[in-house]
């Protein structure tokens, strides 16, 4: 008779746990926040977020931007000017939250806006993803903390919080 109980208590085990799973993917896949993502490192176009024309600081909102980066050894990629230079400096209005998304095609890498609360690790394989709040005016430095070769100290960018 105990067996029967223990079955069934195995079942219901089961079906919440595929439930939980289901609403996981669910959530990932809605919502743009997720962490881990999947990407394929030789095919980052896979994601439109890193799509060439989607890089850097995009105004979604009022109040509200999308910043899309390619760390890669040794560079940030975040975006181009109307002239095609690369762009290494963005400005965020005060108060702004940004949602910040980021790969990397080679190895692991870091983005830390120093004095901020971005800082996440960009590992290939995978989209690193975190939305913050920034109210505080000045600017930060963006600096790799994961030590990935011989140019790391290189990986450099400036953020105007005004
Ligand atoms: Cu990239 Cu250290």
């Amino acid at each position: 008779k105990y067996e029967k109980y223990w079955l069934g208590l195995g079942i219901i085990g089961l079906i919440a746990f595929l439930l939980i799973l289901g609403f996981g993917a669910f959530y990932l896949g809605t919502h743009p926040q997720s962490h881990g993502e999947l990407i394929d490192p030789e095919n980052l176009e896979m994601n439109e977020a890193f799509h060439e024309e989607n890089l850097g600081l995009t105004k979604v909102d009022e109040g509200r931007y999308v910043l899309n980066v390619v760390a890669s050894a040794f560079n940030y990629n975040l975006g181009t000017d109307e002239s095609g230079a690369p762009i290494s400096h963005i400005e965020i209005p005060a108060g702004s939250k940004v949602l910040v998304q980021a790969t990397s095609p080679d190895v692991v890498h870091g983005l830390n806006f120093a004095g901020t609360n971005i800082n996440m690790m960009v590992e290939p394989g995978y989209v690193s993803a975190l939305e913050v709040q920034l109210d505080n005016p000045g600017e930060y430095t963006l600096v790799c903390n994961e030590y990935c070769g011989v140019g790391h100290h290189m990986m450099f960018g400036t953020m105007e919080v005004v």
